[in-house]
């Protein structure tokens, strides 16, 4: 087989690099590992910011996102049970907002519009290898069933994820990787309930961290911050309604309409990024370079500036013959990547208790929390960085 972009995974980041360069007439193959009910079955953030919004529009993805998805321009951070201050988006970002649709929905979409377009799409891919990466003819094999097949192309994209093959395809002298593991997790409850707030509360409390989020009217998704050391099984339902009520504000856990979880998982809070993004020519996109903590919702949010950097820079190789978008790729694309980075720590650092904090850490959060709420241009930053930062 020979194409001129060879896609590893079949997650958000690939699929819409993919649509965005055929709709440019840049041919592509992407070899997904699993198949596409596994990728569909996987629940993460659902919250998108105004510039992926449009990609997803550029891509010609965005009808059901537009009628489906909710605009927010605000959220709520609750404090203690004691208070709950809201940030106006719309107000402190100069007039953006954020759409709430789930990224399991953004993926479906993003399926069926490379379906709609006959994309070469191979779900099942198995043992895909990289090879000849500094050479001008690299090119990607991958097994199906008994047979080993063999795609010559001009480039290579890792869109693979945080545990997929390309970043490991890149010689251990040349990547440099930086990580902060946080001392806790994330239980997620999805359940068929009406949202107990209309817009989203972001919760600090003496016990924990917890986040009251939606996905629409009649589907809500909470989280509580847990010990690393639990596991979903060390939670029943009840239980985990009853600690979600213990950090809310009580008008708030008295309006919490309760019910059994459809989707109940605990999720690891970790930063990392991989430098650099490209390796002669294999660049790298998405979860596959940079993962962040949830909080923020910045994970899809930063895989969408890395697309919007690989979709321009490829499509001025081919349509224009100008090579300086991918010459420039890894030091543009890192630079968005660690303004991410500053805000998801800071975020999380904002909202969370940790197990091994000093009472000095303890008044400084709380100092940082009532800075926030006293001051335009802390809360202006807060609400730039939320919405996106410009790609
Ligand atoms: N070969 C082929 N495909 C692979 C391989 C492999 N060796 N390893 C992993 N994959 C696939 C995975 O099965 C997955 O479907 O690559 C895909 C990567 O998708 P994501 O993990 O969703 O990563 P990405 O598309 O960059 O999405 C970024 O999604 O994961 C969230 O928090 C993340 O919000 C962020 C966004
Ligand atoms: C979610 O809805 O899953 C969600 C929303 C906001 C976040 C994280 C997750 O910051």
């Amino acid at each position: 087989m020979k194409t001129q972009v060879c896609i590893i995974g079949g997650g958000p980041s690939g699929l819409m690099l993919s649509q965005l360069l055929h709709l440019k007439g840049v041919e592509t193959i992407l070899l997904e590992k699993r198949s596409r009910e596994y990728v569909l079955g996987r629940i993460r953030a659902g919250v998108l910011e105004h510039g992926f919004a449009d990609l997803m529009r550029e891509a010609q993805c965005g009808q059901r996102m537009d009628q489906e998805g909710e605009v927010h321009d605000g959220f709520y951070i609750a404090s203690n049970g004691e208070r709950m201050d809201r940030v106006d988006l719309k107000k402190h970002s100069g007039g953006s907002s954020v759409v709430v649709y789930g990224q399991t929905e953004v993926t479906r979409d993003l399926y069926e519009a490379r379906d709609r377009m006959n994309g070469a799409v191979i779900h099942n891919a198995e043992d895909v290898k990289l090879h000849d990466l500094t050479s001008a003819a690299p090119y990607v094999t991958f097994r199906k069933g008994d047979e080993i097949i063999r795609i010559d192309c001009d480039y290579v994209i890792g869109a693979d994820g945080f545990h997929g093959v390309s970043r490991k395809s890149i010689p251990k002298d040349v990547l440099r990787e930086y990580e902060r593991v946080y001392p806790f997790g994330w239980l997620g409850v999805l359940s068929r309930t009406k949202p107990v707030c209309e817009e989203l509360i972001y919760a600090r409390h003496q016990r924990g961290f917890a986040l009251c989020s939606l996905r629409s009217q009649v589907l809500s998704r909470y989280y509580i911050q847990a010990p690393l050391t639990d596991s979903v099984d060390d939670w029943s339902d009840d239980a985990f309604w009853a600690e979600l009520k213990r950090r809310l504000p009580p008008d708030v856990a008295g309006r919490l309409e309760t019910g059994p979880s459809i989707e109940k998982s605990i999720a690891p809070l970790r930063s990392f990024v991989a430098e650099p993004m490209r390796y002669g020519n294999l660049f790298l996109a998405g979860d596959a370079a940079h993962i962040v903590p949830p909080t923020g919702a910045r994970g899809l949010n930063t895989a969408a500036s890395d697309i919007y950097y690989l979709y321009h820079a490829l499509t001025d190789h081919y349509l224009k013959g100008d090579d300086a978008g991918l010459e420039n790729y890894s030091e543009k694309a890192l630079a968005r990547v660690w303004k991410a980075q500053r805000f998801s720590w800071f975020l999380t650092t904002l909202l969370h208790t940790f197990p091994d904090s000093t009472p000095y850490d303890q008044k400084l959060q709380q100092t940082e929390f009532e800075y926030l709420f006293s001051s335009d241009q802390a809360l202006g930053s807060l609400a730039e960085n939320y919405v996106g930062l410009p790609f």
